[in-house]
């Protein structure tokens, strides 16, 4: 398919990004109004907003192209040719929701099961964590030059630092937390931001080595993946086994902690 202009792509996600960003920090400081979703999921107006931002910027480019956001349609097969944009517009509601500073935007596209830009903004640090395929990946933090991001050098276990976030659905919080009890004895420690956008960001940017998750949708950790394979990291299943676009549990590292991560998490 396309690649007519693979920068502009680029371009074109981060400017959804950042709009959408800007609209969750103009909103930070107002009062909320939340809605249940299903269990233990809510959504806010600051959602909504965002998400109208970000698609906004990506329609007006692409009219052409499809759209998956997650408070949008959602039926879109992402393993075949058409362009899909994916965007989480507020990654981390309940963190917004509680006035949690830890929150992101992720928009990214994708055509045959492959991401080929991503963008992951924070939009209170005005951070943004971005990748192309092939083109490496690299953080912008406010208007800096942009610094390659590599995974960190963590050579075991022992020494690294993992991220998790939670499940909604019992069944499979309980599989978290059976690998957790596994792994947390035997790593430096465990951090839990509240946004997987962020969570898996962070092992791209070496910030943590490893994120594991036994229940995302492809808007949380599209744009995440890539700037992880970009950043030099590795992306599996827990178990271990290959990862594709559209499986919902997901094991990231740096490449080097891998085989001891998932073995942890797989028992
Ligand atoms: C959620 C966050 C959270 C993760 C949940 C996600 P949302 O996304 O990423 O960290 O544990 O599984 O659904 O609902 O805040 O966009
Ligand atoms: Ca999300
Ligand atoms: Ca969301």
């Amino acid at each position: 398919m396309p690649p007519a202009d693979p920068p502009a792509y680029l371009d074109t996600a981060l400017a959804a990004a950042v709009d959408a960003g800007g609209v969750l920090r103009r909103l930070w400081n107002k009062p909320r109004q939340v809605q249940a979703k299903g269990p233990r999921d809510i959504v806010t107006d600051a959602d909504f907003v965002a998400q109208a931002a970000a698609l906004g910027r990506v329609q007006s480019a692409y009219p052409q192209h499809a759209f998956l956001s997650e408070e949008g349609r959602h039926a879109i097969d992402l393993s075949g040719p058409t362009p899909t944009w994916i965007i989480d517009p507020l990654d981390g509601t309940t963190n917004y929701a509680r006035r949690q500073p830890v929150f992101a935007v992720s928009v990214a596209l994708a055509w045959d099961g492959a991401v080929q830009v991503g963008a992951i903004h924070d939009p209170l640090r005005r951070e943004t964590f971005y990748a192309a395929r092939g083109g490496g990946a690299w953080l912008q933090r406010g208007v800096t030059r942009p610094r390659a991001l590599r995974v960190s050098g963590v050579p075991d276990l022992d020494s690294a630092v993992v991220g998790l976030d939670w499940a909604r659905e019992p069944r499979l919080r309980a599989k978290s937390l059976a690998a957790l009890n596994r792994l947390a004895p035997r790593c430096r420690t465990v951090r839990a931001t509240g946004s997987a956008a962020l969570g898996l960001a962070y092992v791209g940017a070496g910030l943590t080595d490893g994120y594991f998750h036994h229940m995302l949708q492809p808007w949380d950790l599209a744009a995440a993946v890539l700037l992880i394979a970009e950043a030099g990291g590795a992306v599996t299943t827990p178990s271990g086994s290959a990862w594709r676009l559209g499986l919902s549990q997901i094991a990231v590292s740096n490449g080097r902690i891998h085989a001891e991560f998932v073995a942890a998490l797989r028992g």
